[in-house]
């Protein structure tokens, strides 16, 4: 069977980007493949983090993906903290890797980009990328189901699994990104040119999965538009609208093209009140079954045999690596 991998950062404020991004295609794919979901609380503390609200994100994630329907029984959740060898992995991928691509990583510019002082720049800001590698890669998997944000990184992961299956010896299986059409890039409710994200200042500009109906109605309805009043799809002319119509077809299955038409004639008032019901009636049994398991005994024994079953799994390529490179007795 083939094997998916993904994982999401506890940072708190998963969102409508990051469940129609990531989270939906983790639950069509358990289906067909040997799935593994990670929370990498690693990859958060590359930026500073309060320690107590971290261990809340943590459990935050891992509930909400069981919330929009990752099944324990057909998945490995865990905490990528909880398996060792994605440090070690990470580690021994730095030494195969060149400055050079790093630097080009437009997510690592893009969040440094304000930072007046460059030398106060976190080396493992910079170094992101070659554990998300190590967390692919550890697991032999084949597909990697993420939003286009992450191409780069997904590139950069295949470069290096190339280049050492090349020059040291054949180790890693070389996988592939998923993108899903519609909600492969969900922009900003304020700022469509943006993409939606967990730390934006401006809470109107995401709905995040644990909003309240009031919150989607507010922040959906504040969307930013066009003065066109006319509903169609130009990602280039009309991003807003047309990030509205990707989330509407994402949350519904509906081809934009006929969700369009059946909005001929009508105005943006219109169309946004539906999105909301759509919004709402979407989120709220996400919003029931996170309650339920957010607090439970259940949860935390879901992780531990989670991080059983990976640790398992990764041992075994640890075992092919360190033998590849030569590491170790
Ligand atoms: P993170 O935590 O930023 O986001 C989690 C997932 O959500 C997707 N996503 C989006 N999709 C569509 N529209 C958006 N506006 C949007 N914002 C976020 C992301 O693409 C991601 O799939 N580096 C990763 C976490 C990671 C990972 C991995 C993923 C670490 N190791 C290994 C896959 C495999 C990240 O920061 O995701």
């Amino acid at each position: 069977m083939k094997r998916v991998f993904s994982g999401v950062q506890p940072t708190g404020n998963i969102h409508l980007g990051n469940y129609l991004g990531a989270l939906k295609q983790f639950v069509d794919l358990q289906n067909d493949y040997e799935s593994l979901f990670c929370i990498v609380d690693l990859h958060a503390i590359t930026v500073p983090q309060d320690p107590k609200k971290l261990k809340e994100n943590i459990l935050d994630v891992a509930a909400l993906y069981l919330a929009v329907g990752v099944d324990p029984k057909k998945s490995i959740v865990f905490v990528q903290s909880d398996v060792s060898a994605h440090s070690e992995l990470g580690w021994i991928l730095t030494c195969s890797s060149h400055m050079g691509e790093l630097s080009r990583m437009t997510q690592f510019k893009a969040k440094t980009a304000n930072t007046s002082n460059k030398d106060s720049i976190g080396t493992g800001l910079f170094s992101y990328p070659l554990l998300m590698a190590a967390d692919i890669l550890l697991y032999d998997t084949d597909v990697v189901p993420v939003g286009v944000d992450q191409k780069q990184h997904i590139e950069l992961t295949r470069d290096l699994a190339i280049r050492v299956n090349n020059t040291v010896k054949k180790t890693f299986v070389v996988p592939e990104g998923r993108y899903i059409k519609e909600g492969a890039r969900v922009m900003g409710l304020d700022d469509p040119t943006k993409k939606m994200s967990k730390s934006a200042e401006n809470q109107h500009s995401r709905i995040s999965l644990l909003d309240d109906d009031n919150k989607i109605k507010k922040s959906i309805m504040k969307a930013t538009t066009d003065s066109e009043g006319i509903i169609r799809f130009d990602i280039e002319e009309k991003p807003g609208i047309s990030n509205l119509l990707n989330i509407y077809s994402a949350l519904t299955g509906e081809p934009v093209e006929d969700i369009v038409k059946s909005y001929d004639g009508k105005g943006y008032g219109d169309f946004k009140k539906d999105l909301v019901e759509v919004t709402q009636n979407s989120l709220k049994p996400i919003k029931e079954r996170f309650n339920e398991i957010r607090h439970s005994q259940e949860l935390i024994d879901i992780l531990k045999d989670g991080a059983e079953r990976a640790d398992a799994i990764a041992r075994k390529t640890m075992k092919r690596v360190k033998e590849n490179f030569g590491l170790g007795l």
